[in-house]
């Protein structure tokens, strides 16, 4: 496997090897299949980073539920512009429904405040956040989310889902930058 990947203009090493991703991934289903037993909730899967972490986490979830998708951005690069632009309407009715939104990385958590306040209009009967990564040093919200995966420095993090200009979201492991 290799350590080192070259993606554009930046180098970046291993960080976390894929069969420790899926563990923690079977471990965080497990939870929400208890928690959300005959509750028949609402995946509100956040695109595009959460595509593959959704794809995982919802084939061990086997009770039944839906799933829709929406779309935000915030990223330019490496760095985050700190505005949140909706770039797709969520298309289900999800009033008096529990959602759980599924997110591949809590980093300032400006795009799920933005998320929840649409939301909460919408009069669900729940809302939590569901992330495989954290960054609590980077963390600008009030509530950190419920379902956390890996709890990471504040460092740029890249695969499994998420990207650096569109590049690497297909890797199967973490990659973090190398500094
Ligand atoms: P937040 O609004 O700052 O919490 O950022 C959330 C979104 O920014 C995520 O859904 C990702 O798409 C993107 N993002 C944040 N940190 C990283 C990172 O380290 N690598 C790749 N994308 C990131």
């Amino acid at each position: 496997m290799d350590q080192n990947i070259q993606i554009h203009d930046k180098l970046f090493k291993l960080f976390i090897p894929s069969e420790y991703i899926q563990d923690e991934v079977q471990s965080i289903a497990d939870k929400l299949m208890v928690d959300y037993a005959d509750k028949n909730p609402i995946f509100l899967v956040v695109l595009n980073g959460a595509f593959m972490f959704a794809a995982d986490l919802l084939k061990h979830y086997t009770d039944s539920c839906d799933i829709t998708f929406t779309k935000l951005s915030s990223y330019v690069g490496t760095t985050s512009v700190g505005k949140v632009t909706k770039q797709m309407d969520i298309l289900i009715n999800v009033s008096n429904r529990h959602v759980i939104i599924v997110e591949d990385i809590v980093d300032t958590g400006l795009t799920i405040e933005a998320l929840k306040l649409n939301l909460f209009e919408l009069n669900p009967a729940s809302v939590e956040i569901c992330t495989l990564l954290f960054k609590p040093e980077a963390f600008k919200g009030t509530e950190s989310p419920k379902y956390q995966g890996f709890v990471i420095p504040n460092k740029f993090v890249l695969g499994y889902g998420l990207d650096y200009d569109e590049r690497g979201r297909n890797l199967k492991d973490l990659y973090q930058l190398k500094e």
